[in-house]
């Protein structure tokens, strides 16, 4: 990137202009799966998450229930946030002394899938996993309770994040009890919080079971409605869609539109800008038009 680039695209923001000289699809799909809008109603959820992690191990945890239909960003508002704090850690940890480091790197947060039905001795797996410490399927559960008690300990573990959870909801009412057991086993444990993300259906389930109710609040993450802030976020994806010309998104007949075929879910506007990006490097138009904008 030269500074001509940058005073020639000045519609785009530093990260675009990294790849502006890319010619064809490879501008727009290499990175796509790494492009991220920060927006403001992120904020008071993570909030609620910064308070959880800073708050010391004790025995009664404030548990958190991030609720939102699928494609409303709940995974990749997660991951960034975990990936960030870790990265941070890890960095803390660089410019420290080596003499005074541990044997032990600090990772503050876990982030797991929920493993289908809520299978405990694969969300264990899962966990070790995550911490670089697999171990192999054949060892019994309890010892993978036992191996992720320890580790998140000597880790110092502060938030354990349970995404996709609903893929835990098809189980018998037995298994699903059985969460509520590995919820107290790892609370007594180590009185760390967790983060459990999933659909309504979760908290449906949650609310049937009076402990697992009282134990965790609740935060949502809704589709957008067609405002002002809409608008803002079509400007910051548009910053960073490294595409030649302006594309003047938020203007209304297309921020409309973009509602209109994204129904206000972030994933699937995403997925609508990718293609029309893609279509505008492939016609040589260098802008998203209404006419490259096609439904779902
Ligand atoms: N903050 C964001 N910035 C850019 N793209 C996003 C953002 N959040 C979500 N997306 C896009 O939407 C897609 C679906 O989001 P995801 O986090 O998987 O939703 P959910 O977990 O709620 O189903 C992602 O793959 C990504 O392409
Ligand atoms: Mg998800």
């Amino acid at each position: 990137m030269t500074d001509t680039a940058a005073s020639r695209y000045a519609h785009l923001a530093p990260k675009a202009l990294q790849v502006i000289d890319l010619e064809g699809p490879e501008r727009i799909v290499s990175r796509w799966g790494n492009l991220w809008v920060g927006y403001p109603r992120l904020k008071k959820i993570y909030d609620k998450m910064e308070v959880m992690l800073m708050t010391p191990p004790t025995t009664r945890p404030r548990n958190l229930l991030l609720l939102g239909e699928s494609n409303v960003g709940k995974t990749t508002m997660l991951r960034r946030w975990a990936e960030r704090k870790n990265d941070a850690a890890a960095e803390a940890e660089r410019l420290c002394d080596p003499a005074l480091l541990g044997e032990w790197a600090h990772i503050p947060v876990v982030c797991v899938e929920t493993p289908p039905l809520g299978d405990e001795a694969r969300l264990y797996e899962n966990i070790l996993e995550k911490l670089g410490f697999p171990l192999p399927a054949s060892y019994s559960t309890s010892a993978k309770l036992r191996t992720v008690v320890k580790l998140i300990k000597a880790n110092r573990v502060g938030l354990i994040i349970l995404d996709e959870f609903h893929n835990a909801l098809p189980a018998h009412f037995k298994q699903l009890l059985r969460f509520n057991v590995v919820l107290k086993n790892l609370t007594n444990e180590t009185g760390i919080p967790f983060l459990v993300a999933g659909t309504d259906m979760v908290d449906q389930v949650f609310q049937k079971d009076d402990q697992l109710h009282r134990r965790f609040s609740r935060a949502t993450l809704e589709r957008w409605p067609y405002d002002e802030d809409w608008r803002t976020l079509l400007r910051s994806f548009q910053a960073l869609i490294p595409l030649r010309k302006p594309s003047c998104l938020d203007d209304e007949d297309i921020a409309r539109t973009l509602h209109e075929v994204s129904s206000g879910r972030i994933g699937d506007l995403s997925y609508v800008l990718h293609d029309a990006a893609l279509l505008a490097v492939q016609s040589g138009e260098e802008r998203i038009t209404a006419d490259l904008i096609k439904p779902l």
